[in-house]
């Protein structure tokens, strides 16, 4: 059978993993349980998103055009002005709809890559959002790992990383704020990712679906357009991606976008004309209205804000929980129980409370030296309700107590 060649090398999605590890294992029969194993919204979708995607049934006449409309386009180069200060975003050649971060990562290095180079090669940030490796796998092109990315206390060191290995290098991913450690990257890191992309000619692709999650009105992580404005850079070879999903509590919507870099964005285009990830004109309809509004968003980050600021001082007591920089995880240190073992932790910290938490070994890869810079951390997605994730910071602590 003729398979692209990926297939072998792919790994169980984490939550394929999570549910193997968890197979068998009974939860107390008189605890609800309670998951924070996966990063998915769980307030409501504003309605004015409902209300505008069944108005937009009208488009379900029409193929939508895999540049989406020009109004779709236009919201969302004015919310990046407005929320990133820029200048000038231009919605006829920096701004492609897509559908969601997932598929335009994925997408971005089908069609970026240029397999006519002996070894194409991309950087990804370890541990990390898993699509990335698939990404690169079924690209053809190979992954290389930044492996001090775990702890969210230090930006990451690029210099670790050889220049032989940096001239084969295509793209680099980033992640800011990050999964699962939280970091937003400092402009000083921004600084250091754009020389060493204008020094050897490779790709950001900056992923910023966690953008609008963080916990001080006013304070906006910085993306990555910003920094670029900021010290004064062009957007050559710079695309980011943001998302609905999280910001407006709208995953299963499927909307987001691509930025950036004119140039390479053509192409992406051409890509995107054949592959099909064409908005539908009724999710570009209600993907108008959500990036019109912020208010929803300014809600929404309350939300979180409460249950990070109170919930978090009651936990570190027992693990290294702190509140992260953005996002909503937490992503404590808890190699000091079962011997480091993680997977250990979550499958009896499931058996004694019935919290379901995600192994940092599944967000990380496996190294040749044997070693997973996700081992001995947990990832905890504070996306159920305060009284929930208050209920789960009591079971979490009792469980310590006792192991
Ligand atoms: C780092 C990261 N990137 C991308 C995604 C996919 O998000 P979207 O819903 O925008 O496709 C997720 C989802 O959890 C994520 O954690």
């Amino acid at each position: 059978m003729h398979l692209n060649p990926a297939f072998p090398h792919l790994t169980d999605f984490p939550f394929d993993k999570l549910r193997a590890l968890l197979k068998g294992v009974d939860a107390p029969a008189h605890l609800k349980p309670i998951g924070m194993q996966i990063g998915e919204p769980r307030q409501a979708t504003p309605q004015l998103i409902k209300d505008a995607l069944i108005e937009g049934f009208s488009f379900l006449d029409k193929y939508p055009p895999a540049l989406g409309p020009l109004a779709l386009r236009e919201a969302i180069a004015r919310w990046l002005e407005r929320r990133y200060g820029l200048p000038h975003v231009d919605e006829a050649t920096e701004i492609i709809p897509a559908l969601g971060t997932k598929e335009s990562l994925f997408s971005l290095v089908q069609a970026l890559t240029d397999r006519t180079k002996p070894n194409p090669l991309v950087v990804l940030p370890d541990p990390f959002y898993q699509v990335y490796e698939a990404a690169v796998l079924f690209s053809g092109a190979r992954t290389h790992y930044i492996s001090d990315w775990a702890d969210a206390a230090k930006q990451p060191d690029f210099s670790n990383i050889a220049p032989q290995v940096w001239k084969d290098v295509q793209m680099l991913f980033v992640c800011s704020p990050d999964n699962p450690t939280g970091r937003v990257l400092t402009l000083e890191t921004w600084k250091t990712i754009f020389d060493l992309s204008e020094q050897y000619g490779f790709i950001v692709l900056s992923d910023e679906c966690y953008s609008e999650i963080y916990f001080e009105e006013g304070k906006g992580p910085i993306g990555a357009l910003e920094a670029a404005h900021k010290l004064g850079r062009t957007r050559e070879r710079l695309i980011v991606m943001g998302s609905l999903s999280k910001r407006s509590n709208a995953p299963g919507l499927r909307s987001g976008y691509v930025a950036g870099d004119a140039k390479r964005l053509k192409p992406f285009l051409m890509y995107r004309t054949f592959n099909g990830a064409s908005m539908s004109g009724m999710v570009a309809h209600a993907s108008i209205a959500a990036w019109k509004d912020e208010a929803h968003v300014v809600a929404n980050r309350a939300v979180y804000s409460k249950i990070f600021r109170e919930l978090t001082p009651k936990l570190a007591s027992h693990i290294d929980v702190t509140i992260p920089d953005a996002a909503f995880y937490w992503w404590p240190d808890v190699s000091q129980f079962f011997g480091g073992d993680d997977t250990l932790f979550v499958r009896e910290m499931y058996r004694a409370t019935g919290v379901t938490a995600l192994p940092g070994t599944y967000l990380g890869a496996k190294l040749p030296d044997g070693s997973n810079p996700g081992r001995g951390r947990v990832r905890f997605a504070l996306v159920a309700t305060y009284d929930e994730c208050a209920d789960a910071v009591e079971r979490i602590r009792g469980f310590v107590d006792r192991v």
